[in-house]
């Protein structure tokens, strides 16, 4: 079992799919939780709940992490709780864009680009200084599959900016060596969330399925473990990686 007790850990979009199970296993394995939240309320709230039960004093903060004055603010209140911060998991994210190139409007493009890539520039900028106060800082992006292979039909915008953001995981870890601070991506593949809304009604769900070599999709935990596993100090020699979590995925294409 991992120890992050004393340790503070910031997660963003902490109330979807993802974000929540890695807040709880953080706060079972003995974190303080900063959970983020965007226009999740009761889902946020429920998840306040459960940390609650785990010990400690945990934090929920709220806002568009595209906008530099509200994550400004988010840090401020962050340090206004907390002296220093151990880990960061940029994992707020969306894809909302499934449209032929073609059609593809600047304004979505602008916008996707803003949630999955703006945010974590952003974020990162906000919370460096907490960070550099901490012994071992961790910073640990969700990129995505997508930012190897392209990602589904559509999803352009999305598959830049999870593209960008494993470059930027790289060029923040070359940078952040000699504060001692470790950056990482964790790449997901197909994983059993939220996210994928009305996808998974559709017929192209199960044919995506079988197209993964392990035969099913990934749950929350198998994200969740890998996140845990690079902000403890089993992986105090590994930086600027973008490890994949697919079932498999990376073999195929
Ligand atoms: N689920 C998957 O299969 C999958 C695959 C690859 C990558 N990912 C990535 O994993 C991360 C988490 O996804 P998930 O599956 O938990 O999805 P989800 O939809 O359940 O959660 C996404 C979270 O991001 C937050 N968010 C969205 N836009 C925001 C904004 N502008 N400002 C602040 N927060 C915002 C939402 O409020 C939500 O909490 C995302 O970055 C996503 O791109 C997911």
């Amino acid at each position: 079992m991992l120890d992050f007790n004393d340790k503070v850990v910031f997660i963003t979009g902490a109330s979807g799919g993802l974000g929540s199970q890695m807040a709880r296993d953080f706060a079972r394995a003995g974190a303080t939780i900063i959970a983020h939240d965007f226009g999740l309320a009761s889902a946020a709230a429920a998840l306040m709940k459960e940390l609650a039960a785990t010990g400690g004093k945990h934090l929920l903060v709220e806002g568009d992490l595209t906008d530099p004055v509200k994550v400004k603010a988010i840090a401020q209140q962050i340090g206004a709780h907390f002296a220093h911060l151990d880990v960061l998991v940029n994992n707020a994210g969306a894809s909302p864009d499934k449209t032929p190139f073609p059609e593809v409007a600047a304004d979505l493009w602008d916008k996707v680009i803003a949630i999955n890539l703006r945010s974590v520039f952003l974020v990162t900028q906000a919370c460096l200084p907490l960070l550099e106060r901490s012994a071992k800082g961790r910073i640990i992006n969700i990129s995505s599959t997508a930012a190897r292979n392209g990602g589904a039909p559509g999803g352009h915008a999305y598959a830049s900016s999870k593209g960008a953001v494993s470059s930027l995981t790289k060029s923040m870890a070359k940078d952040f060596c000699a504060k001692n601070i470790l950056v990482n991506a964790i790449a997901p593949g197909l994983i059993d969330t939220p996210f994928y809304g009305d996808v998974k009604v559709a017929e192209k769900y199960a044919e995506r399925l079988k197209s993964i070599p392990l035969r099913r999709a990934g749950m929350p935990s198998d994200i969740s473990g890998p996140v845990l596993f690079l902000a403890s100090p089993l992986a105090d020699y590994i930086t600027g990686e973008v490890i994949e979590a697919s079932g498999g995925l990376s073999m195929m294409a």
